[in-house]
């Protein structure tokens, strides 16, 4: 099946009992069962991971199956596990591949939370971390030793857009006996699937690209069937199984996904090249541009567009990010990313640089949002 085709088709079945259509809303906090006999094997099945030996929702139900599938379609995964948001899905999958003495080698960049779980729980619990440039393979290499178990990192990292050379780092992974994980929430499988590459689990903040329309916070893991029962054991131990009725909505924005990506990614090329070629820009990161340093290296892995992510810094500083947040429109000034409405996120604890969620709307009128907030910096 073609990509479309699967984010339509994938995971669907028609509701055995009233022929419904699309997908039905299983809100229930347990199961029936006529047998106690049934009831054991569900459970005995479901306690050894099993994703469809439905007893209790907070362990598995099936909306959140129907989303399951559908994304272990597009990634080309075994197997897949959604959770309650991107840090849960994280955490599940890190919890559940480390134990006090292992060892991980992290991207020096990322999603500050995930800096969090990483340097504060896990190193609380006895895990040590290597932080590393992972652009910089002979520093990912020199940061192995015996006990590594985990490569972590973000396909483009957030929010300096410093691309992971996939199939280098799987080797290195492999070499090291580890597991490379990947989170791939900027890309989505539509843009890069990191499984074909060699990564072992990839990891996505659901919230984002995925669902798609900024209404709901969710995660999802992806992987072989063994590595998704652990990281189901894990999640159900700490409780952080998605709510049936936010699985239902990442499921229905999930179906579009195809059409949405092409769209951040062609108004994403547009306004990286208004961004680079206009004299208050002094840097801009985004991969779609021929003169970006990861450009050459990203085009090994990616062919059908680079997203909607931008990370840019103007010449003029704090004045220059304040003025220009504060002049958009359209672009709204928020936190978080992927979703239809194109956001503005002004970091001041990063040099005051600008990283842009570009979204779906007309190129033009984001067009004419962008250039009319730099004639008001340029007006500084
Ligand atoms: C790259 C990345 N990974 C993970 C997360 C965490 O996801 P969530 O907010 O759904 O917990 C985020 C959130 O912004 C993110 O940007």
């Amino acid at each position: 099946m073609n990509e479309m085709t699967t984010a339509i088709h994938a995971g669907e079945r028609v509701d055995p009992t009233t022929g419904a259509l699309a997908a039905p809303i299983y809100q229930t906090a347990t199961f029936a069962f006529e047998t106690a006999q049934g009831k054991e094997a569900a459970v005995d099945a479901s306690m050894q991971g099993a994703a469809d030996a439905y007893f209790y929702s907070r362990t598995s139900n099936p909306t959140s199956r129907v989303l399951e599938e559908k994304v272990a379609a597009l990634e080309g995964a075994e197997d897949v596990l959604v959770c309650a948001s991107g840090m849960a899905a994280i955490s599940a999958v890190l919890l559940s591949q480390l134990r006090a003495g292992d060892h991980l080698i992290i991207s020096d960049n990322l999603f500050v939370i995930t800096e969090i779980l990483v340097q504060q729980t896990l190193g609380g619990l006895g895990i040590e971390a290597t932080p590393v440039d992972i652009s910089d393979l002979g520093a990912v290499r020199a940061a192995v030793r015996p006990n590594t178990r985990v490569i972590f990192t973000e396909s483009i990292t957030n929010p300096y857009m410093r691309f992971a050379d996939l199939s280098a780092i799987a080797e290195i992974s492999r070499g090291a006996g580890a597991k490379f994980v990947v989170d791939n929430t900027f890309f989505t499988p539509s843009l890069l699937k990191p499984l074909a590459f060699g990564a072992d689990i990839v990891v996505h903040s659901a919230t984002k690209y995925i669902g798609g329309h900024g209404d709901t916070v969710s995660g999802v893991v992806a992987g072989s069937a063994a590595d998704m029962g652990l990281a189901r054991i894990q999640m159900d131990a700490v409780g952080a199984a998605a709510a049936p009725f936010n699985s239902w909505l990442i499921a229905r924005g999930l179906r579009t996904m195809p059409l949405r990506m092409r769209q951040h990614s062609a108004n994403g090329q547009a306004i990286a090249e208004l961004l680079r070629d206009h004299p208050e820009v002094d840097w801009v990161r985004y991969v779609g541009l021929d003169t970006d340093p990861a450009h050459e290296v990203a085009s090994k892995y990616m062919s059908n567009g680079f997203g909607g992510m931008i990370s840019f810094h103007m010449t003029k500083g704090e004045r220059a990010m304040a003025t220009f947040c504060e002049s958009l429109e359209l672009a709204g000034v928020a936190v978080s990313l992927g979703d239809l409405h194109t956001l503005a996120y002004p970091m001041p604890k990063r040099d005051f640089m600008v990283r842009f969620s570009v979204g779906c709307e007309d190129v033009e009128d984001l067009i004419a949002d962008v250039t009319q907030a730099l004639d008001r910096v340029a007006a500084l």
